[in-house]
């Protein structure tokens, strides 16, 4: 059976006082869902330090291992600061940065090469889903930034519909299983029945403790992805609870 994971993805907020919410978020992880927090890059190494039980990622990575990038990360650095995760192909990395689905792909091989786990994110944007591209879109960006040799133990799918980020509006739960199904068929036609089923696919948008539990109760939703709701314990905990809750 997939573990449960909960994941935080704290963007660009928090200074090392943020990292006094670990302790409570380390306390309610000891439950069957494992627990991610993706700090800002400044924070990693200090928070993979002070995190006993909590996991630590990057939120994003180069593509190269190392040369004349100023300004960004390679993926053996965020390893060496105490990462054992990173997100990719964030729709906010995609628009803000024109990240590509070629340049996600290859950054997960980077990942993959420095011993990272790959969070890979994709979803659709509002025109999109009222286009009915939905599964095209995700189809497409699935084929396109993962590469091959995909298992269980490097890959984490993470559902964010565009939409769904910071706006308070979350799909449907039919919606959001509609595209996790659809998000395990492919997996399984790609990489093969065994691996397809071990990747855990987690939704992201808007989660809070007031919707996680209907949300993880989803066929093929295996955690979240969490945004706003990840930086405070007092938010994030209950929703670890609740992941864990659906373990059960
Ligand atoms: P919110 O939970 O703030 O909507 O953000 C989701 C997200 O983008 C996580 O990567």
């Amino acid at each position: 059976m997939r573990s449960k994971l909960a994941a935080g993805n704290w963007k660009m907020n928090g200074t090392r006082a943020a990292l006094d919410e670990l302790g409570a978020m380390a306390e309610a992880a000891g439950g069957a869902a494992e627990v991610l927090i993706c700090p800002p890059a400044t924070l990693v190494a200090e928070a993979a330090t002070k995190a006993d039980g909590v996991m630590i990622g990057g939120q994003d990575c180069h593509a190269e291992a190392k040369g004349a990038h100023t300004g960004d990360i390679a993926a053996d650095m965020l390893k060496d600061a105490g990462a054992s995760h990173v997100i990719l192909g964030h729709s906010e990395r995609r628009e803000d940065h024109g990240e590509s689905d070629e340049d996600v792909r290859a950054k997960c091989r980077a990942a993959w090469d420095a011993g990272l786990v790959a969070v890979l994110c994709c979803g659709e944007s509002l025109a999109q889903r009222e286009a009915q591209n939905t599964l095209d879109i995700i189809g497409g960006q699935l084929a396109g930034s993962i590469p091959d040799g995909a298992t269980g133990h490097n890959l984490v799918v993470a559902y964010e519909p565009i939409w769904a980020i910071g706006t308070g509006k979350v799909p449907t739960t039919d919606q959001i299983g509609d595209v996790h199904d659809f998000i395990r068929a492919r997996l399984e036609r790609r990489f093969g029945e065994g691996v397809g089923r071990s990747v855990r696919i987690l939704y992201g948008g808007s989660v809070k403790p007031s919707n996680a539990a209907e949300i993880f109760a989803v066929s093929n939703v295996d955690g979240a992805l969490v945004g706003g709701a990840s930086l405070k314990a007092t938010d994030f905990v209950p929703i670890i609870d609740a992941l864990n809750a659906s373990a059960e």
